[in-house]
């Protein structure tokens, strides 16, 4: 028996990349599709990427559900915010628009939130006990909260304020990078902001995502805190696998699951 495959469709502010999930193995099952992000990125101009994506795999998928990630708040299928993203996403019934425009149901989810599912299912921090926060420094800051295997959703962590600023605009990999700052200069950045995590939410383990987390060894060691803080390890694939899995537990296919 061949495992059945679920789709998972990452949206980033360059590429929207998607690919066939395995989920009982955790990985993908065939190769992944990246499809560069339209200008401007509306829902209705993603949404026609979305398709494009979701046919071409449509052979390998059953009628089950797709999975898709944005960089957004998302409540009840209506993305509420839009930090990094066309503001037109504001209140947009995102569910709506791409499962008219797929003919399938689709399943709209935070991205932090889908990296931080899989990492806590799959990936490095797989059977940790307790509250696992999962941070992905990218052009922000994403988080997410997960709490003895159950996912908190929208936790929204890089826009904290902290010392009069939105915590992203300092700390994240895009501020160090905006800023021109070398690793010495972006350590404090960073002790400040988990230092704050930790008196708020005394988090068990803190997990590094976001494509910085493949130099983890020139920044981890340097900061103390009382929590562990590990490096994640599903890297790049954490938003599709992550969306998938969100994707067919809103769906109730709990068989697909590991
Ligand atoms: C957004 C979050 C998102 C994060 C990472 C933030 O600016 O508000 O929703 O998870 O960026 O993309």
């Amino acid at each position: 028996m061949t495992n059945e495959a679920v789709l998972g469709i990452d949206i980033g502010g360059s590429g929207i990349k998607g690919a066939p999930v395995d989920l009982v193995v955790g990985d993908f099952a065939d190769k992944r599709l990246r499809i560069p992000t339209p200008t401007p990125s509306t829902p209705k101009k993603v949404a026609g990427v979305v398709a494009r994506i979701v046919e071409s795999f449509a052979g390998q998928l059953g009628d089950g559900p797709v999975g898709v990630t944005i960089p957004a708040v998302v409540t009840h299928g209506v993305t509420r915010s839009a930090a990094n993203i066309d503001k037109s996403w504001i209140d947009a019934p995102a569910d709506t628009i791409f499962s008219e425009r797929l003919g399938r149901p689709v399943h709209l989810v935070n991205d932090a939130d889908a990296a931080g599912i899989a990492e806590v299912k799959y990936g490095v921090a797989k059977g940790y006990p307790g509250l696992v926060i999962v941070t992905t420094l990218g052009t922000g800051i994403g988080s997410a909260m997960i709490m003895d295997g159950a996912l908190v959703p929208n936790s929204e962590l890089g826009h904290l304020e902290i010392d009069g600023h939105d915590a992203e605009t300092q700390a994240s990999a895009g501020a160090k990078t905006r800023l021109g700052l070398s690793y010495e200069e972006y350590i404090p950045r960073l002790q400040r902001y988990y230092d704050t995590i930790e008196k708020l939410f005394s988090p068990d383990l803190i997990v590094v995502g976001g494509g910085i987390s493949k130099d983890a060894a020139k920044y981890l060691p340097y900061l103390k805190l009382h929590a562990e803080i590990v490096p994640a390890s599903l890297k790049n694939r954490a938003g599709i696998i992550g969306a998938a899995w969100l994707a067919a537990e809103a769906a109730g296919r709990t068989d697909l699951l590991a």
